[in-house]
Order: C-alpha cells, then structure tokens, then sequence
C-alpha cells in the first residue's frame, strides 16, 4: 500500500510534520509492505488557469503523478483561524482537477485526516473543512473519532516524531483504520469486476 504523507505546515519544524514522522514510524512496524511518500506542498505554485493548461509546473506534474500512483493519504493540517492553511488548501485544488478524460489525482483515494498544535485543541477546528472539501473531490475520508494532537509543546520526541504513547495509540487507530478503508474499497473493486 503507497500511502502520500501531506502536512499543512512547510515549517522546518512542523509539529503536523513531527506527527507524519510518527505515523510512518508506525507504518514501520505494521504488518504488511506500506511505502510512504511525503508531498512537499510548499513547492506548489499558487494554484493559476494558465499554468494548469499549459501543464507549466514540474512540481505540480510531480505532485499529480505521485497522488495518482498512490493508494491512500494521510493528512495533517494545522488551524489556521480555524481552517487548514492556504498551502494545503492550494494543493488540493491543485489535485482536485481532471486531467482531460482522466479524473482527478485525488478521485477514488482513501484518506486519514489529523491536525496538529501547541494549543490544547489541536487544531481540530480545522478538520471539517478539509474533510469536507476531501468528500466533495471523491475521496473516502476514513470514519474515526477525530484525532487532534495539542499541547504539542509538552510531548516528548525521539528523532522528529512524538513517542507519546497516547499520540502513538491514536495515530496507530487512524493509521489501521485508514489501512482497513483501503482494504474495503479494494474488496469492492474486485467483486465489482
Ligand atoms: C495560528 N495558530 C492557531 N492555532 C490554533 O489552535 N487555532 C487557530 O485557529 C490558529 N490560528 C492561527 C492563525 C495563523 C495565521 C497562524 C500563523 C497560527 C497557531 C498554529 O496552530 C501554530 O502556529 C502551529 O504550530 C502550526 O503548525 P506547525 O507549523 O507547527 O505544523
């Protein structure tokens, strides 16, 4: 399973990116072969009609051809006025487009959604909008109670990532729920067919 790693925050020290970290750790010892793949959403140019029909934008080439190729996200956004921060929402706009006859990189995805602060919400405020805009662009966003990781500033941290074994516990049910989404709508696929 290719699982692309989007964090709303392109901060050098990012605590939505430190919880990414943790989620691929925890990737690491589930069963199963899953690669992950960070999306660096801060090399995306601001979203533009032009440079989408003249297809003018490596990074976004880069960007739609990695979504595409993968079979699920995990996402993780911080509150910004309680909504995710315009470099996310720029690069799901970006994702969200047909390619011609193609649908859209993010069509038929499955997705996890987290967030992320120092704050003791968490930035949870922020997830209704952007599971909100997943639904709307075909994506399955995974059911779970919300996941929203505050207080950041007090977690301990091995090596980028939170070793806190309450985050670690959440971040591991969103993670096997979002690998037991996959396997669902993979099941449909092949009875369909
Ligand atoms: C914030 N922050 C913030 N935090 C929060 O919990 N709720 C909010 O509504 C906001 N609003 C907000 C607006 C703006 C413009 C900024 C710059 C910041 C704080 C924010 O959560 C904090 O900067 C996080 O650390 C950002 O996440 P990263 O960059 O550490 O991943």
């Amino acid at each position: 399973m290719k699982i692309v790693l989007i964090s709303g925050s392109t901060r050098g020290d990012s605590v939505n990116t430190a919880v990414l970290a943790t989620v691929r750790h925890i990737l690491d010892d589930l069963p199963g072969e899953h690669e992950s793949v960070l999306l660096p959403v801060g090399e995306l140019p601001h979203y533009e009609a032009e440079l989408e029909r003249t297809d003018g934008s490596a990074a976004v080439r880069a960007a739609k051809e990695l979504v595409t190729g993968a079979d699920a996200l995990f996402i993780s956004t911080p509150a910004y006025n309680s909504e995710m921060p315009g470099v996310l929402k720029n690069a799901l706009d970006w994702l969200s487009r047909a390619q011609g006859e193609n649908p859209s990189p993010l069509t038929g995805k499955v997705a996890a959604v987290t967030s992320a602060s120092p704050g003791a919400r968490g930035g949870v405020d922020a997830q209704p909008g952007l599971t909100g805009l997943l639904a709307r662009c075909g994506v399955r966003v995974v059911e779970h109670e919300p996941v929203a990781i505050g207080s950041t500033g007090t977690l301990a941290t091995e090596d980028g990532r939170y070793t806190d074994a309450g985050v670690v516990a959440r971040l591991e049910s969103l993670t096997r729920a979002l690998i037991a989404e996959f396997a669902e709508a993979a099941d449909r696929v092949e009875v369909l067919v």
